[in-house]
């Protein structure tokens, strides 16, 4: 039983909340907290022939033994937040620290009009610059000050690290990715709070020497959304020409797509602590493994592939996502 980490290693939109869901149902997870920015985040879970996208609530729901927490260091649309509860009928198993920042319709308004924000950095618009704003000046609203939320708040840190105390397994779900972060990634295109793993279990309460693992995870074809540098963007004939085409989950903006960048993805397993590589969209580099879940189905293209990625980051492959579905997956890491 473990804290474990997961976030995401490039630009966001790795395919993090799949992993989240999986680890969850596999680890058998009590708790799963969300850590990161806020409903600037989409995690996408597609389920037979139903597609989930969150932007509040951890990916964690589909898994219903689980608690489902955000933590202090995550802001707090409560609109989203309740049109989430309603959709995924988890009220009952879901919390709220109390000291989580509020973003109100004018900081949406901001994010959407201010020229730096909207056009510079392209961001998504969800008020989340301008309530991290807020809360730095010490002037916003927390959580603990929304009547509508009374029934949810708890003190997340306190929970999760009993949970932690009662050796009881608790996924940390990280949002957005390395390369958006406000301190390690291409500032000024960057979000507007740091993205790394440190930060997330900083979010939910949680001390570094609490954590055994972090999955990183990583896309095979990495993507990014808004403005900023991208060294191995591909263009959108090259990416068409790959079968690859993707739209924002928050924005339906269509993402940028690159070629994986192994000097990125060092430094990103770096700086999060990587202790295993979560490697999505495999089955762009090799259509062949599509929906494969055996580690002996894997082709000698994909495998060199996995190779690459181990080479470059010097950690382990742990879990390869092999198409959408969250059928779609195979999990080494007890063998590791
Ligand atoms: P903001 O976080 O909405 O201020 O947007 C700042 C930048 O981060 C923009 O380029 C966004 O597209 C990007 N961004 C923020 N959250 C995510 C995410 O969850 N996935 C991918 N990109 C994101
Ligand atoms: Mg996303």
């Amino acid at each position: 039983m473990s804290g474990t980490i997961i976030v995401g290693g490039f630009f966001g939109d790795e395919g993090k909340g799949k992993i989240v869901a999986h680890v969850a149902n596999k680890d058998k997870a009590a708790i799963i907290a969300r850590g990161g920015v806020g409903p600037n985040a989409g995690h996408t879970i597609n389920v037979n022939d139903t597609k989930y996208v969150v932007r509040m609530v951890p990916s964690g729901f589909l898994y219903p033994p689980a608690q489902l927490m955000i933590g202090s260091g995550v802001l707090v649309d409560p609109r989203v937040f309740a049109h989430e509860l309603d959709l995924l009928k988890c009220s009952g198993r879901t919390k709220i620290d109390g000291r989580c920042g509020v973003i109100e319709p004018e900081h949406i308004q901001l994010d959407k009009t201010d020229p730096n924000l909207s056009k510079k950095v392209g961001s998504t618009g969800s008020g989340c610059g301008p309530a991290n704003s807020d809360r730095v000046m010490r002037r916003s609203r927390l959580a603990r000050d929304v009547p509508e939320l009374a029934p949810y708040i708890t003190d997340v840190a306190e929970d999760v690290n009993a949970a932690l105390d009662e050796d009881k397994s608790v996924i940390i779900e990280g949002t957005q990715g390395f390369g958006i972060s406000l301190y390690y990634g291409n500032y000024p295109y960057t979000t507007s709070k740091d993205t790394s793993a440190s930060q997330m279990a900083a979010d939910v309460g949680v001390g570094p020497t609490r954590i055994d693992d972090v999955i990183v995870v990583f896309k095979a074809f990495p993507t990014r959304v808004g403005e900023g540098p991208f060294p191995t963007e591909l263009t959108h004939e090259q990416s068409i020409s790959l079968g690859i085409q993707e739209f924002g989950a928050v924005t339906h903006r269509e993402r940028r797509i690159g070629t994986w960048d192994g000097e990125m993805a060092r430094y990103s397993a770096m700086i999060n602590g990587c202790t295993s590589i979560a490697l999505t969209g495999i089955d762009h580099i090799d259509k062949s493994v599509y929906a494969a879940t055996k580690y002996s189905e894997l082709t000698p293209k994909a495998l060199k592939f996995i190779e690459t990625v181990e080479n470059d980051t010097k950690k382990p492959v742990g879990i390869i996502s092999t198409g959408p579905d969250q059928s779609h997956i195979i999990d080494i890491r007890d063998e590791l």
